[in-house]
């Protein structure tokens, strides 16, 4: 069904037929304006921004591009079209027809998997409230603003589930996710990586690379639930995923390959005089990299999970591309799962969160390789690698542990000694911090990162991305 932009609240659900519905997503509608504007990007409300906008759902045109004021973005309701004679794919319903309503004995369960997935998106928007500020080139400004909307039309999609499916409670749901703020120690977000502040544009690179990863899988986990209008969210949202993670990957990408550029006028690989220079030395990157991939990480939960395994029993949340595997029961199947006593035989049904977590770090593998054969290239024997997933546990049976990054379980005092080897210390911190010198002069860049390879929809990379007003 095609996008009705004529109406208040552009969507793809006939929303003009259900004038309850319309009601009451009119009068949610001023609370998120009113959210953004004072959580949303700060001092840019009046900057025009070449931001790409839903036309429709389908593969083809879904977008059109245009200067838009952020406060104006046309925010909507876009479900990917659904599939005829869906089944459930998985769990002990397999087979059945999938559900247009929440059965009452999953309302609970589904409506606080909609709900934690809900509060991660306006979450990300307010870590990255400052970050135009410091901006490495418009180009990047541009980028960071086109999450930044996209991720509020996540927000969308699912308050759009909470006041459709769930009655008063979804509403209540719908306020909350507006009143809990990042950081915020009365009131935080649900899960501690969106409580972490960015406030520099490698941790962008890294959590847009990372943690949008993570909800990559998570919203491919979504998009397989019985729960017919979750799946259809879920998998348009994730073709609006993708450009996060480019931004992540092609952002780290641009990193490394400043770095070198600097390695080689240098002739050096010496942290201490790349740094004088202006660059972010490899190691230092290493350090960023197992900061967020840890904490990312952590979004998959505990190895063992009886919620996850009755969450895929009854059909509600799936494995990412369920189809690719055998077996969609699990009654019987086994996992070999590596603890601290040792290795254990588990049911599969009860590791699903470590299943998602094992396919998630082959995907963050892909760009290492990229990165790596770069670095390769240009000679240097210097190699970017993923922490053990030991590493940094705050859940889970690692929980606490001090392991090192290649998975090492190490005394405790040396673990605490060494620490800043493998994460950023607060002066590596400093120092990322004093090379964020906004540049807004169009096709100009920071001296730390290199361009992009080319520009947002065909146009140039010196296009003036972002009018400042
Ligand atoms: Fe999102
Ligand atoms: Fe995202």
């Amino acid at each position: 069904m095609a996008i009705n932009y004529s109406e208040k609240i552009p969507n793809n659900v006939d929303l003009a037929h259900d004038r309850t519905l319309q009601r009451a997503l009119e009068h949610w509608q001023p609370h998120f304006l009113q959210w953004w504007h004072e959580m949303g990007p700060t001092d840019f409300e009046k900057a025009d921004v070449y931001l790409r906008t839903a036309t429709s759902v389908d593969a083809k045109g879904w977008a059109s591009y245009g200067a838009v004021k952020m406060p104006d973005y046309r925010w909507g309701i876009f479900l990917a079209d659904a599939v005829e004679n869906r089944q459930i794919g998985f769990g002990d319903h397999m087979g059945e027809p999938v559900w247009q309503q929440v059965p009452g004995e999953h309302r609970s369960t589904l409506r606080r998997l909609i709900v934690t997935q809900g509060d991660t998106e306006p979450a990300s928007v307010e870590q990255q409230r400052l970050l135009g500020h410091s901006c490495p080139s418009l180009y990047d400004l541009r980028n960071l603003f086109q999450v930044n909307v996209e991720e509020g039309r996540h927000l969308w999609a699912m308050v759009y589930l909470l006041h459709a499916y769930f009655g008063r409670d979804g509403r209540e749901e719908a306020e909350e996710l507006l009143a809990r703020h990042s950081g915020d120690s009365d009131k935080p977000r649900i899960l501690t990586t969106f409580n972490e502040p960015i406030s520099d544009w490698l941790s962008l690179y890294c959590f847009t690379y990372f943690t949008d990863r993570d909800g990559k899988y998570q919203l491919k986990s979504l998009a397989e639930s019985a729960f017919d209008p979750l799946s259809r969210t879920c998998r348009f949202m994730l073709t609006e995923e993708a450009h996060h993670m480019f931004v992540g990957e092609t952002g780290i990408g641009r990193v490394v390959k400043r770095t070198l550029e600097v390695m080689k006028e240098l002739g050096t690989d010496d942290p201490a005089r790349i740094r004088a220079h202006g660059a972010v030395d490899l190691p230092l990157l290493q350090k960023y990299i197992n900061f967020w991939c840890s904490s990312s990480l952590d979004l998959f939960g505990s190895e063992i999970s009886s919620n996850a395994a009755a969450s895929f029993a009854n059909g509600l949340k799936g494995r990412p591309d369920e189809t690719q595997y055998q077996d969609h029961v699990l009654r019987d199947a086994k996992l070999e799962l590596d603890t601290p006593e040792g290795v254990q035989q588990v049911p599969m049904l009860n590791a699903i969160n470590e299943v998602m977590r094992e396919s998630y770090l082959k995907d963050c593998e892909t760009g290492l390789r990229r990165w790596n054969r770069a670095i390769e290239r240009a000679g240097h024997d210097f190699r970017l690698t993923l922490p053990s997933s030991r590493f940094r546990r705050s859940i889970g049976s690692w929980v606490g542990l001090p392991v090192d990054p290649s998975g090492k379980l190490l005394p405790k005092d040396e673990y605490e000694r060494r620490l800043y080897e493998w994460v950023p210390s607060p002066e590596d911190r400093a120092f990322v911090k004093s090379l964020m010198q906004k540049v807004v002069e169009p096709g100009k860049m920071a001296a730390w990162v290199a361009p992009p390879d080319r520009g947002i929809n065909n146009l140039p990379v010196d296009y003036e991305y972002v009018h400042l007003a």
